[in-house]
């Protein structure tokens, strides 16, 4: 089953739906560092820095160089200016319009020639009182292309991702492909995972420096960290396991899932040797990246590109239910 993935980004979702059988024919994130890694990481598919609300269907066929014939679209626009950590929200932030632009690209695409389904990510924030009409508002566009809604919040922490990340999911079926199809969510894994069994073994982390090259062969390239420069790191006890010390210094405890990986300001998570951060390495292995995944850009672009990336074995919890609710 071939897909269209919009707002690309490092390419979570798309790797968790290539491992359930998916294949993206073609991405799109306006962000260099987004393209890039996608680029390095789904050499099968082609993928290019554009921005969603400019893109048109005669445009995607141009640069796929033929008419694209995709089952399904999958995207999450961006979620910072609906989430609630985010104290600087605006109501007129112009990314309140990309879930729209998304429909309305949906809806040209499904005129053309029919989708079976889309898959549409984000934050539990676009449910509460202040994005509530905006989120109904989604839900109508995306009727009104043609698909039978489903929503649900699901925490990755229960499929098998170390980590607790609560999301919102709408799926949608073609109404006209699939009257009689049922659509039923993923069943939880019975196994909570925890940050010792996913990061423990591992080997320490590089410091980041200058020029630094963590191409040493038992070192994944983005096994590094942040030089631990604050007195907290060389007080004993001061970062305790399992605790908090503002948003800047969470430690994570070892027999637990990981608090959600969303790193504003670089503040990544302690590791749970309360001794430095976690490397980008550990934080991609705590949203369930397979290890052979690399992050491009600067050391900023991988903090944010960790942190945005839908974890893949959630997505492949999802691709997997699309796979049975459509007889595939
Ligand atoms: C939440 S992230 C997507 C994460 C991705 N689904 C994954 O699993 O890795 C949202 C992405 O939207 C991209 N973006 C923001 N505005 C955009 C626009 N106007 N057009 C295309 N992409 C955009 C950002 O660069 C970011 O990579």
């Amino acid at each position: 089953m071939h897909l269209l993935s919009l707002f690309c980004g490092p390419g979570g979702l798309d790797e968790g739906f290539r491992e359930a059988g998916f294949k993206t024919d073609i991405a799109f994130d306006v962000d260099q560092d987004c393209v890039s890694t996608f680029a390095a990481n789904h050499p099968d598919s082609k993928v290019f820095r554009r921005d969603i609300s400019k893109l048109s269907p005669a445009t995607i066929d141009e640069l796929n160089e033929s008419p694209l014939r995709v089952s399904g679209v999958v995207g999450g626009p961006p979620c910072q200016s609906f989430s609630v950590s985010n104290v600087h929200q605006t109501d007129d932030d112009p990314r309140h319009s990309l879930p729209a632009a998304y429909a309305n690209l949906l809806k040209r695409l499904n005129k053309q020639r029919p989708l079976s389904f889309f898959v549409f990510e984000n934050v539990p924030g676009l449910l509460g009182v202040k994005h509530r009409h905006r989120y109904d508002h989604f839900k109508s566009l995306f009727s009104d292309a043609g698909f039978e809604i489903f929503e649900n919040t699901l925490d990755a922490r229960n499929f098998g991702v170390p980590q607790v990340r609560p999301r919102v999911f709408i799926v949608g079926l073609n109404r006209t492909l699939h009257p009689e199809a049922v659509w039923n969510w993923p069943k939880p894994e019975v196994r909570i995972r925890t940050v010792r069994e996913t990061i423990e073994p591992l080997p320490a982390p590089v410091f980041n420096r200058r020029g630094l090259d963590p191409s040493s062969p038992d070192v994944h390239p983005n096994h590094w960290c942040m030089v631990p420069r604050s007195k907290k790191f060389q007080t004993k006890g001061a970062l305790i396991e399992g605790q908090s010390w503002g948003r800047s210094f969470r430690t994570l405890a070892w027999d637990q899932p990981s608090w959600t990986v969303a790193y504003g300001n670089r503040e990544v998570h302690v590791h749970p040797s309360g001794s430095r951060r976690l490397s980008i390495y550990e934080a991609m292995l705590l949203k369930s990246f397979p290890k052979s995944y690399v992050l491009k850009g600067h050391i900023s672009a991988q903090t944010r590109l960790v942190s945005e990336a839908v974890a893949p074995r959630m997505a492949w919890h999802l691709a997997v239910a699309l796979r049975r609710c459509l007889g595939i």
